[in-house]
């Protein structure tokens, strides 16, 4: 099967767009790459975006762009996902820096956008705000979370990383440990989207650089035990929620675990169900806040 390679961009809507441009822009670090009447673009550095931001009635993620790689059909790719019985629609020069896109939707309403890699925008690195190196992931809150992992695997090609019980699955499409994770809950909803520092020193950074712009933590620093990232957790002024993490695992998919490292308590680390306890989400043994349910 053709499966997904990279997260390319995650599209939410906003009611405030100005405050969560100059927030991505300012606190973030983002680079603001496009602008229209009610929407913007905003890029870490090889894509043209990463993030898009509609102006909308509430706070939501809408969509989802992934790439496929350079030797990888789309034409075929849109074949296989219609062979499950998923209504496609194809789009030419859908937005900047995409010229061909298969969408569709997932079983939570979210839709996919399916690219095919284009040319390289390659903007440097922002000189202000946190500047993670990329968009890591994004988690959901979705009311089947078999249904919903199936989807992911079966119809994008994901594979399943780690699950905590039955409840919370954490899904791969290239060396990071998940870019896509889904926890059971009773309605579908986004949970967090999650950029990449490059280090413990760059998340203390921003921490402090969060606290002296009135970011408060919803939860952490702490390293979690799934995918073993560092990780601090804040609310966007819009009310989502945004994780900065560095130190995820990566997976050797020709080995079948993930590269070593000296806070793993498996070696080797392999994909497994965990228990549900603060090993699984929190080694350093501070669990979540009620926040961070909301
Ligand atoms: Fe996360």
């Amino acid at each position: 099967m053709i499966r997904v390679k990279k997260i390319a961009h995650a599209a939410y809507e906003t009611p405030d767009l100005d405050r969560m441009v100059e927030y991505y822009t300012e606190i973030l670090g983002l680079t603001l790459t496009g602008r229209e009447p009610g929407t913007a673009y905003l890029a870490s550095t090889i894509d043209h975006h990463s993030v898009v931001l509609h102006q909308g009635a509430h706070a939501r993620c809408v969509r989802i762009g992934f790439q496929i790689g350079i030797d990888d059909d789309l034409d075929a790719f849109e074949k296989q996902t219609a062979a499950h019985g998923i209504r496609t629609e194809r789009a030419s020069d859908p937005a900047p820096g995409i010229a061909d896109m298969v969408a569709f939707a997932d079983p939570k309403g979210t839709v996919m956008e399916v690219l095919k890699p284009g040319g390289f925008a390659s903007q440097p690195f922002a000189s202000k705000g946190i500047v993670p190196h990329k968009l890591g992931h994004v988690a959901f809150f979705v009311r089947d979370v078999k249904k919903a992992t199936d989807f992911y695997c079966n119809v994008l090609g994901f594979r399943v990383s780690d699950w905590m019980g039955d409840f919370f699955s954490f899904l791969r499409c290239g060396p990071d440990h998940h870019t896509i994770n889904l926890m059971q809950a009773d309605e579908d909803r986004h949970f967090h989207t999650a950029f990449e520092l490059r280090d413990w020193a760059h998340l203390q950074t921003a921490c402090d650089f969060l606290s002296l712009n009135g970011y408060k933590l919803l939860w952490g620093p702490g390293r979690h035990g799934i995918g073993h990232n560092l990780f601090a957790y804040h609310r966007a002024p819009d009310g989502l929620i945004t994780e900065t993490f560095a130190e995820l695992d990566r997976m050797n998919e020709d080995l079948g675990y993930f590269e070593p490292r000296p806070w793993h308590r498996d070696r080797p680390q392999r994909p497994k169900v965990w228990a549900k306890d603060h090993t699984a989400s929190n080694y350093w043994g501070i669990l979540p806040s009620e926040e961070m349910r909301r």
